[in-house]
């Protein structure tokens, strides 16, 4: 497929969709009027809106879409599983697709212990028996989260949440225990100061700070970190930081919690983020990727930890049998090619992007893993003050050159496009986000 853009944005049709959707959808959504985008059908890495517009997809639906948009495969073993039975409550009975899920996802998280797995339908409700289970396993009530931190919207995991205070403006009070800390960013280090100077200060911060001055080491049960902050920027820690991190949770009895969300499933060019970093978290919490659209979150811990007894945690829909078909295909998918197609388009697409970066007077920073990339804009490349207005300006042009990009943090773009993308999808997408930065770059934006 190609792009086609052939009508004025919003089309017709969607204008139609747009006017019903104001008057009867809930408007706590964060849509974007610049960006109108109202999906007709999508193939691989293309979605064609109602009126017969072409887009490429660089969001995936905030990085879900893993397998493309309705791959073969996948939609095939949804409707062969929704042939046989949609739904049984996992909660009192069994089935085969769910515990084969489980068996999958044990054997691929890192570690040596066998694992087990519980089964939601998102990545809030993946955090919040994150929490539950922290809480459950070492009797312990207080969380360290990071500042920047996006685990989701409902109370526990918007406890722990840190990302914009619209997210949690007039819904105070939250789930007493979260004290937040410093997430340890390069880019935005003091001048001089080396990537692991970085890490040790923020580290530092918690050990001599929050520890002994706040927090009783022994009543935390999990620090909740990001392999990589999603939400938050695209950010990425320092690898001595996670280590050094995991560390120091292991001689308090802490445990490290994964919040894989975003980062998970592949996107990173390895099946998970902690992998880039060596570490073995003691519960990773997955959603998004999983299962290339369908509603599915998993909390994975080590059999030793997922020690709680019935009827302390359960899910009416959780774990769903089409949701775990279509995982397990996912998987399938992700394993035999596009892992390694995130890792070697990833690297692609920062390449090139770090050749923009040098030409550009309002990019920043470039940076990624996979097919995780952010590109964080800037009004001065010195001062490195944030430019969120250049942001969507540059977000809105690429949408009317058919190019669906997201930003995230304060001034940053992201790429997360689905993981099967290919070089020629990948240059075009560099080449329209080039010229829409060059046309914000001359100031000659046309109607924002
Ligand atoms: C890292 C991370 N955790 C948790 C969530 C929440 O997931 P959901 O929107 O499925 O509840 C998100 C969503 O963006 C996320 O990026």
């Amino acid at each position: 497929m190609a792009i086609h853009i052939k009508t004025k944005l919003p089309g017709p049709q969607a204008l139609k969709i747009i006017e019903r959707d104001k008057k009867y959808v809930s408007p706590s959504y964060t849509r974007d009027p610049h960006c109108p985008l109202v999906i007709a059908s999508g193939n691989g890495a293309y979605v064609t809106d109602v009126d017969g517009n072409v887009f490429l997809d660089f969001c995936a639906g905030i990085a879900v879409t893993s397998t493309g948009h309705s791959h073969r495969e996948v939609v095939k073993s949804i409707s062969e599983q929704a042939q046989k039975f949609i739904h049984m409550s996992g909660t009192d009975f069994y089935y085969d697709v769910q515990s084969r899920l489980a068996e999958k996802l044990s054997a691929l998280a890192p570690g040596k212990e066998s694992k087990k797995v519980f089964f939601s339908n998102s990545g809030a409700e993946a955090i919040e028996c994150a929490l539950k289970l922290a809480r459950y396993h070492t009797r312990r009530k207080q969380f360290i989260a990071f500042f920047g931190s996006f685990h989701g919207r409902t109370y526990g995991a918007l406890s722990l949440t840190s990302s914009k205070p619209v997210q949690k403006e007039n819904f105070f009070p939250f789930v007493p225990g979260v004290t937040h800390i410093p997430y340890p960013n390069m880019y935005r280090a003091p001048h001089g100061m080396s990537e692991n100077e970085v890490g040790d200060r923020c580290l530092d911060y918690l050990k001599n700070t929050v520890f002994k001055t706040i927090v009783p080491v022994h009543e935390v049960a999990a620090v909740f970190m990001e392999p990589i902050q999603g939400e938050g920027g695209y950010v990425i820690p320092p690898k001595k930081f996670v280590k050094d991190l995991i560390a120091l949770c292991r001689e308090n009895g802490i445990l490290l919690v994964a919040d894989e969300v975003q980062s998970g499933m592949g996107r990173t060019g390895k099946m998970f983020a902690s992998e880039h970093f060596g570490v073995e978290p003691d519960i990773i919490c997955l959603a998004k990727g999983i299962a290339s659209g369908l509603p599915l979150g998993a909390t994975i811990a080590s059999e030793s930890i997922m020690d709680w007894k019935p009827g302390s945690h359960a899910s009416t829909f959780g774990g769903n049998p089409i949701s775990c078909a279509a995982a397990l295909t996912t998987i399938d998918l992700l394993e035999k090619k596009y892992v390694k197609n995130a890792a070697e388009i990833g690297k692609y697409i920062l390449t090139k992007l770090k050749k923009i970066e040098n030409k550009s007077s309002f990019i920043g920073n470039v940076r990624g893993l996979g097919l995780m990339i952010g590109i964080e804009i800037v009004k001065d490349k010195k001062t490195k003050e944030p430019a969120p207005l250049l942001k969507a300006h540059i977000v809105t042009q690429a949408f009317k050159r058919g190019l669906i990009i997201l930003g995230c943090g304060v001034s940053t773009i992201r790429f997360c496009p689905p993981l099967v993308i290919t070089k020629k999808d990948a240059d075009t997408a560099l080449s329209i986000f080039e010229e829409s930065l060059a046309t914000v770059e001359k100031g000659t934006l046309s109607s924002i």
